[in-house]
């Protein structure tokens, strides 16, 4: 099926996707993961590696894409998670722990490797062959009724084991109606030889529209083009940039004085738009940062430790920084990372203590011993105790780090 067809499948306008914040450019980048997908529709698998920097807009590219092929194949669509990446399989489980309800028709050794990769069984660390050929063997059943479309966003987070094993499937994609799209911020040598394609920043025209829409009131038009030119097409920084300006120097006055590489030029006003909060608002955020799987019940614990109230919630969400739903997300990874590194060491270990707290011995004792350890200055025989049963069982699911 040719990028014609693709043409037919799927609407043209692709900037109009309902439910959804209103794409500008992209129309090559969505055609090709587009022509992709309707290769996996015709029987075709293939797989695609999307790299760019934050903010680039890679995320809203795969909103884009799975909004526009929902009614036509099956999307499973994980993001990886930083705090996972030692935790071997952890992006596997996630992408396809749900799916063994098909494992028996594994063969034998690719079921039984799975299942210690999941942690299901116990056994010597399975090989990643195996484990890689039931990854596969998984995802061709579940595109046996109709076309699957498997998206990884922020793939730079998979935990290693994971990262092979999809490399490993991808590379044998052949007749089973796969399309497996892989974005990340760098192109991992893990994926070499998969094609790549290169998310850049937008045009000029859409980097003015975008700034335009960020800064209602209008801009000096040097100060315009300096922002232009700073942002580099990327939307993220267009839209944060000019919202760490002063009232003196939208209009004016402006200078370009930063050397600093752009995810940190980002970071930075992302930190300047968040001083102004209080500080129990901006402690909770950084408990939020500071607990990665976005567990509202555990935020909630830990901000009851650390004794603070509903305003600084309140505080917290009315400036955006972060959205509480079934999941404590923020708006933007760069978001979290800000909060986080503009905290000082006093501060993380006092979160980090909070949430190692609440944190379950014995349902999740990984991820306590690792707040326990960030929350501790000295080396101490406790923690140092925990982490080291942690990593036994990290090596027993198959971690060789
Ligand atoms: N092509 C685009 N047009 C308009 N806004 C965009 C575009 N791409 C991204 N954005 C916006 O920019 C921000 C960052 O994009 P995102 O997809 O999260 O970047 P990435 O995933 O590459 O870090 C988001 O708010 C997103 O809605
Ligand atoms: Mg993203």
């Amino acid at each position: 099926m040719g990028e014609g067809m693709a043409e037919r499948y799927f609407p043209a306008k692709a900037d109009m996707v309902a439910g959804i914040a209103p794409l500008r450019g992209r129309r090559r980048e969505l055609a090709e993961l587009e022509a992709l997908v309707s290769r996996a529709r015709g029987g075709r698998s293939g797989a695609v590696v999307v790299s760019g920097e934050a903010g680039v807009g890679k995320t809203a590219l795969l909103d884009h894409l799975t909004a526009r092929v929902a009614a036509h194949v099956r999307t499973e669509r994980i993001v990886a998670s930083q705090s996972e990446m030692e935790l071997a399989y952890a992006g596997l489980h996630q992408l396809c722990g749900h799916m063994m309800g098909s494992a028996a028709r594994l063969p034998a050794p690719q079921q039984e490797a799975i299942e210690v990769a999941f942690g299901l069984r116990s056994a010597a660390a399975p090989s990643p062959f195996l484990v890689g050929l039931a990854l596969l063997g998984l995802l061709t059943e579940a595109a046996e009724e109709r076309a699957l479309l498997c998206v990884v966003d922020d793939a730079q987070w998979l935990d290693q084991a994971s990262a092979r094993a999809l490399a490993f499937a991808a590379r044998r994609l052949d007749a089973e109606g796969i399309a497996l799209v892989l974005a990340m911020r760098q192109a991992d040598p893990v994926f070499a030889g998969l094609p790549h394609r290169v998310v850049e920043g937008l045009g000029h025209e859409d980097a003015c529209e975008l700034l335009r829409l960020a800064v209602p009131g209008g801009l000096d038009l040097r100060v315009r083009d300096q922002l232009v030119a700073e942002a580099r097409g990327n939307p993220l920084a267009l839209r944060e940039l000019p919202r760490a300006l002063s009232p003196a120097q939208i209009a004016g006055g402006f200078t370009l004085t930063s050397s600093l590489p752009l995810e940190s030029r980002i970071e930075q006003s992302l930190v300047v738009q968040l001083a102004p909060l209080s500080a129990q608002a901006r402690l909770l955020l950084l408990l939020a940062a500071a607990e990665p799987t976005g567990d509202p019940g555990l935020l909630w614990r830990a901000s009851a430790v650390l004794g603070l109230g509903p305003e600084a919630f309140d505080a917290a969400k009315d400036a955006e920084a972060f959205v509480v739903g079934t999941r404590v997300g923020f708006r933007h990874p760069l978001v979290r990372s800000a909060v986080y590194r503009a905290a000082s060491p006093g501060d993380r270990r006092r979160v980090h203590a909070a949430l190692a707290d609440v944190t379950s011995a014995e349902h999740d004792p990984d991820r306590r011993a690792w707040h326990r350890a960030s929350a501790t200055l000295q080396p101490d025989e406790e923690v140092a105790a925990d982490l080291e049963k942690s990593a036994v069982r990290a090596r027993t699911r198959g971690g060789a780090a």
